[in-house]
């Protein structure tokens, strides 16, 4: 595997979650692979489980890891071609890019859409330059338009607490105080797309994602309706995709707050969130503390999620 960003470059999902089971079972089995192998991560925004997870994963294989925050202490980095530079970036991505490529072996790359142009963003500009340019494996660990990371780890979750080969998988938009991407709901969709679950997406109008992700998906815009009969409640804020609000928080409806009330509806729900989540914004504490909430399982799965696609990438060496 030379790029991971989208669910078909890990191929065959069956085969994928019996491997991250089996990673799960004994996560020192490959130290192999990655010795004197170093695994560089590259951040452009903040983090905190995905920092943490990819490097214990990269440990987990005998790696070394190099963690760049590239707002922190690296200069300051141009990304367009074009501009003359006299302003505060002393480099420019072009030269960067392959400076990082030369000391390392695997690069993951976190970069947020920026909401300045949505083109910019879907064409994934600073990702794909990484692929372009390093000459060195790339994955994501969120960009622009999606966290494959997180919705692996999100479907390990839903394979170890099913109760029926084909379960309902509901996810719906939920209120926020901050214009957030449409990464993490991306991703979740394509996944489950893949999967042959019945996957609904509740959002209210106007909400729609981009249809590429969608493809297979029920969507509605009436969430009690939605959460009839669900059997896992994946909730998650995103801001407007479709134009000429690309970006924006166009609602604030509280009544999409994911509630005890709202989980009352579904068959006793598992409740999933991402992480971070505002709580009382997008759900309730009670149901995040409830013993259904999964929101810790899929933190910690993201440590095999990630140890599955550097095994691979390093196996593919
Ligand atoms: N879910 C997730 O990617 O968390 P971080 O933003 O903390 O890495």
């Amino acid at each position: 595997m030379k790029c991971f960003q989208h669910v078909a470059d890990i191929g065959d999902l069956k085969a994928a979650l019996d491997e991250a089971l089996e990673v799960k079972k004994n996560r020192f089995a490959y130290q192999h692979l990655g010795k004197n192998k170093t695994l560089l991560m590259v951040f452009f925004n903040s983090s905190l489980r995905t920092r943490l997870s990819t490097q214990k994963a990269a440990m987990n294989l005998g790696m070394n890891v190099i963690v760049l925050d590239v707002n922190q202490g690296a200069w300051k980095l141009e990304t367009e071609r074009g501009v003359v530079m006299d302003g505060d970036k002393s480099e420019h991505l072009l030269e960067a890019i392959p400076v990082m490529g030369c000391y390392c072996d695997l690069i993951g790359v976190r970069s947020f859409a920026r909401f300045n142009d949505k083109q910019e963003d879907y064409e994934e500009r600073i990702f794909e330059q990484f692929k372009q340019y390093s000459g060195r494996p790339v994955f994501a660990m969120e960009t622009a338009t999606v966290h494959p990371l997180q919705a692996f780890a999100d479907l390990i979750t839903i394979e170890e607490h099913k109760t029926c080969p084909r379960p309902k998988v509901v996810m719906t938009w939920a209120p926020h105080c901050k214009p957030l991407p449409q990464a993490v709901p991306n991703s979740f969709s394509e996944w489950m797309c893949a999967t042959g679950y019945d996957f609904v997406i509740a959002c209210p109008e106007g909400m729609e994602l981009d249809e590429r992700f969608t493809h297979g998906a029920t969507i509605t815009h009436n969430q009690d309706e939605a959460l009839q009969g669900a059997d896992f409640v994946y909730a998650k804020n995103w801001s407007a995709y479709r134009d000429p609000n690309y970006g924006k928080i166009i609602n604030r409806d509280m009544s999409w707050t994911v509630s005890a009330q709202k989980m009352a509806l579904t068959r006793n729900a598992h409740f999933m969130h991402c992480l971070p989540v505002r709580r009382n914004l997008v759900v309730t504490d009670d149901v995040i503390e409830s013993p259904r909430s999964l929101v810790i399982p899929e933190a910690a799965n993201r440590e095999i999620s990630a140890e599955v696609v550097i095994k691979r990438m390093l196996e593919s060496m």
